[in-house]
């Protein structure tokens, strides 16, 4: 029996959209009688299991928030002094309020369509503005999942700049996580990286790049001018990993010539969430921006020589260059990019060195009041963290009865890192803790000049674009904020059919837990029994989500799916070097792939050999056959998604499992798509060893422009002991490969979200959600098909979660083709589906269990008059050139201008729907011209004189 009430708080009904009648009446417009019928008619009978699974009961609203309270207070927050590229920081409320915890912000996608996402974009590019100022490089890009994995892809960078060069230098002094991220990417590509001091290191002619961290992780701060001249002397390039707040007082690494500048951007104002997530950035030379990993922001004009903004360059780098793709990063950090951005545009130049010079201030307090006591510092050039060689010995107990956490390295030295919320309580206490007979921290920084006076002063400006000089006050703020979210469109203007994303509610309630400061509060490298509360969480989640998939191990560590991608290939190619077989190296990948995964396999050193696909979306199985026995003896791994990109779930799964199996490989199954098998089939029962899971799409965590995601690896119990480890604190198995993130558990905080998930939803809930998922696409498709032509069917006509409309006989009736509808539908108020993949010309649509009948209708009508658009250019009635879809988007300067003269009305233009006059949703440009951006490629905030003109 249940334990809540019938009429309890029952999540599921406000998160699925269509209610029970609604649902009657879908199925019945499919020519069915239940839904059940439709979903056996959809999942092959070889794989449907819809037995119950062995979650929780659904629990209300009410309960799961008490819940979460609960497992929070097991959770110590400690005053955290570690560092490490982790601080303290005060995230202004405004900031919190206006983007983190606001739905325009966090349930934006990717900005693929520029003309309804100018305010991300420009938000974003105050970011890259930020990045290139401060660490006195190029250009920048809008964010990467960490510093490790940053200091990895400069890494990456650099080697394919320098040809047939092998070694990497990696200093000592960097951050102890960084190394492992760093070790781990270069072993599959053949780099050896040495770890040394990079003082005594010599350049020999194999060595292709080196990263150094500024400060050092200890805080010491080393000038690498000589470092870059011996370097850059012998052909190689030189990777500096930064504390951005720091650069608000040193010199720019640019200045003393860094080739890339890397780091987190975490302590601009995003809390420290227990490791995550936060926005790494990526600063470079100009010279190299063809080899930038990640989406970089550039500006261009649009079809009237306006300005405007868009995704520059490598957007589509997977989708277009595959297993030639130089990085596998797809989903990035963009919200916290966004509010690292807005912290620089709320603090300004004069604000951000305040903050850096009192950080600095306190920590030469500290310094002077324990060299006055005769303690002994390793180092005397510091910013904001020093390094003890003779603490006492009780410090450690001492601290921890005192709720501090220190740094305690392995040889006796005590690391201290101060940061933004340091007061002078805090300082009084840690001389107390050291038994300092000294002054006040009030009386020693008075003794202190109010000026940063050590080496390597910063003498060049930065923040001073007006952006980043006139929104001092929280007025202004909120309005500039609130201004840049109403040019984007996101889930609270209408549904967002993106095909493959899986743009479903993300609840109020699943996000609230985010911002406690029992969970935000957290530094990852804290001690374990400090975190007892997320250690539940993660104990429940990796317990779910294996059951969900039908695996025994999971690991929570991959910051991203593609990034999930890399971590199984890499837990594969373990397992196989443990059996002897590390000779196994061909990865089979179906031409109808996610772009990240060849990139993906790449990256983990394997050889990616191509399966054909047939017409009607299945993988040719004659192909997989012959290439299984050509490449048996070196086949590692097959990687499929399922149900396939092209929405249709394959019947005969289960044979090209086996086939794989039989031939020494493993399969690793892309679970971006297990939106439609959750309570349905899992595909550890199925034959997969390893999948990950985007918990960004499946399991409610929003995606915030473009990150943040979370791309868990489940897998088989074979496979358990090589699941990512750290070299911080315990993760993975027994025999665990180099770790995959920075933080330990990835982007922890966020987890928070999925398991709220599946707390409200429950067995039966979750069940529902992947049938609702499946109905709403079936109706939709049913609906549309009548108009457009549906590309894919499975064996008995339905299509799974998502299906592809192809648009390309447009293009000779009418002239007309996929990204002019996509633009059309803008003038309704909705973001167009998935453009031109896995298909190109087509268009992938999915609506997610989350959108009401009503909603999906709306959506219906819109690309049903579109449809009639189209018939009229079909049949003269408009210009094939001056018509409606091919001028979209209108804007409202535009449908307002006097000399408007267009061939067709005002009203036609902006309102072509009733709806419209009452909910319009404006693109603030109109069409945007790719080509000039690319020609002329600005990724920093242009002078402002350009937007007036
Ligand atoms: C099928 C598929 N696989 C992998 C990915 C990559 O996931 P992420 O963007 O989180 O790296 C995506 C993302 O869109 C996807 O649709």
């Amino acid at each position: 029996m249940s334990a809540y009430l019938p009429h309890a708080d029952r999540f599921a009904a406000r998160h699925i959209g269509p209610s029970k009648d609604d649902v009657q009446s879908m199925v019945e417009k499919l020519g069915l009688h239940s839904l059940d019928e439709l979903i056996n008619n959809t999942i092959p009978s070889s794989i449907f299991d819809n037995r119950p699974l062995d979650v929780p009961e659904a629990r209300p609203e009410h309960v799961v928030l008490a819940d979460l309270r609960t497992i929070g207070r097991r959770n110590k927050i400690f005053r955290s002094y570690i560092g490490m590229g982790y601080h303290d920081t005060i995230t202004p409320r405004a900031i919190l309020r206006a983007v983190l915890e606001n739905p325009s912000w966090y349930t934006q996608y990717t900005p693929y369509q520029a003309e309804i996402s100018q305010g991300r974009l420009e938000a974003l590019l105050n970011f890259q503005t930020a990045i290139i100022d401060l660490t006195g490089m190029e250009i920048a890009n809008a964010s990467l999942l960490d510093e490790g994995t940053a200091a990895a892809e400069a890494m990456m960078m650099f080697f394919r700049l320098t040809h047939k060069r092998t070694k990497f230098l990696v200093s000592s002094d960097c951050h102890p996580q960084t190394i492992s991220v760093v070790q781990g990417r270069a072993a599959p590509l053949g780099v050896e990286v040495v770890v040394s001091n990079h003082m005594s290191f010599e350049f020999t002619p194999d060595v292709f790049g080196a990263l150094v961290q500024y400060p050092g992780s200890d805080g010491v701060i080393h000038d690498y001018n000589e470092l870059c001249n011996l370097a850059h002397g012998t052909g190689a390039f030189v990777a500096v990993a930064a504390d951005l707040l720091s650069l608000a007082l040193l010199r720019a690494p640019g200045r003393f010539g860094a080739d890339a500048v890397i780091g987190n951007s975490q302590r601009f104002g995003v809390p420290l969430g227990y490791g995550g997530p936060h926005a790494a950035f990526f600063s470079t030379r100009s010279a190299f921006r063809r080899q930038v990993p990640g989406r970089m922001i550039g500006v261009t004009v649009d079809m009237d020589g306006k300005p405007a903004l868009r995704m520059a360059l490598q957007m589509r780098e997977q989708h277009i260059k595959r297993a030639r793709a130089t990085s596998n990063i797809c989903t990035a950090q963009v919200l916290l990019a966004v509010m690292a951005g807005a912290y620089a545009v709320f603090h300004g130049p004069n604000g951000l060195r305040n903050i850096a010079l009192c950080v600095h201030m306190w920590t030469r307090a500290l310094a002077n009041g324990l060299l006055r006591n005769n303690y002994q510092l390793r180092h005397h050039e510091f910013f904001d963290t020093i390094c003890i060689e003779n603490p006492p010995a009780d410090l450690r107990t001492r601290a921890e009865s005192q709720a501090i956490n220190l740094r305690y390295l392995g040889d006796g030295t005590v690391c201290i890192s101060l940061n933004e919320t340091t007061t002078s309580k805090d300082v009084d206490d840690l001389l107390n803790l050291f038994g300092a007979n000294t002054s006040s921290a009030a009386e020693l920084v008075a003794q202190i000049p109010a000026s940063y006076d050590g080496i390597l002063p910063r003498r060049t400006p930065y923040l001073t674009h007006p952006i980043f000089n006139q929104y001092r006050s929280e007025t202004e703020l909120m309005r500039y904020l609130h201004r840049l979210a109403s040019r984007d469109l996101s889930l609270t203007t209408s549904m967002i059919p993106l095909g493959s994303c899986t743009m479903k509610l993300n609840a109020a309630v699943q996000l609230a837990p985010v911002s406690w400061a029992n969970f935000s509060g957290l530094h990852p490298f804290a001690p374990v029994d400090q975190a007892a509360g997320y250690h539940e969480i993660f104990r429940d989640l990796e317990k779910w989500l294996g059951e969900l998939t039908g695996f025994s191990a999971v690991s929570l560590q991959p910051n991203a799916g593609a990034s999930g991608e890399y971590a199984g290939l890499l837990v594969i190619r373990a397992y196989l070097a443990s059996k002897e077989e590390s000779h196994r190296n061909v990865c089979l990948v179906p031409d109808s792939a996610h772009g990240t995964n060849p990139a993906s396999a790449v990256m983990a050193g394997m050889k990616v050999v191509v399966v054909k696909t047939l017409s009607n979306g299945d993988i040719d199985f004659d192909d997989l056959k012959s290439k299984t026995v050509r490449y048996s003896n070196d086949l590692a791994a097959l990687m499929i998604t399922y149900p396939t990109t092209y929405g249709v779930f394959e019947e005969q799964i289960r044979d090209i499992c086996e086939l794989v199996h039989k031939h020494g490989g493993q399969v690793y199954l892309d679970g971006a798509n297990m939106n439609a098998q959750v309570g349905l089939c899992k595909p550890g029962h199925f034959g997969a060893d390893v999948c990950h899971l985007n918990l960004h799409k499946t399991f409610a965590i929003p995606h915030g422009g473009g990150g943040p995601g979370v791309g868990p690896i489940c897998a088989a119990e074979h496979l358990a002991p090589f699941l990512p480890g750290h070299p911080l604190i315990k993760t993975g198995g027994a025999q665990a490969i180099d770790p995959v993130a920075s933080a330990p558990y990835g982007s922890a905080s966020v987890l928070l979200i999925s398991w709220a998930y599946i707390a409200l939803l429950g067995p039966n809930g979750l069940r529902r959600c992947s049938e609702i998922a499946i109905l709403n696409a079936n109706y939709l498709a049913h609906r549309l098909s009548g108009y457009y032509e549906l590309l894919f069917r499975g064996r008995h006509g339905y299509v799974a979660h998502e299906f592809i409309l192809d648009v390309r006989s447009f293009k000779r009736t009418a002239g007309i083709e996929a990204v002019d509808i996509a633009k059309r539908l803008m003038d309704y108020g909705y973001h167009a589906p998935t453009m031109s993949w896995p298909v190109s010309g087509t268009m992938m649509i999915e609506p997610t269990e989350s959108e009401s009948k009503a909603e999906l209708d709306r959506f219906c009508e819109a690309m049903i008059a579109i449809r009639t658009e189209i018939m009229e250019i079909e049949k003269g009635r408009q210009d094939k050139e001056r018509n409606i879809l091919r001028q979209a988007p209108h804007t409202m300067a535009l449908v307002c201008a006097d000399d408007y003269d267009l061939p067709y009305t005002r009203a036609q233009a902006a309102f072509p729907v009733p709806w419209t006059r009452h909910n319009k949703f404006w693109p603030t440009v109109r069409r945007i011209d790719e080509a000039y951006g690319d020609r002329n490629l600005v990724c920093s905030c242009p002078p402002i004189e350009e937007y007036v003109t």
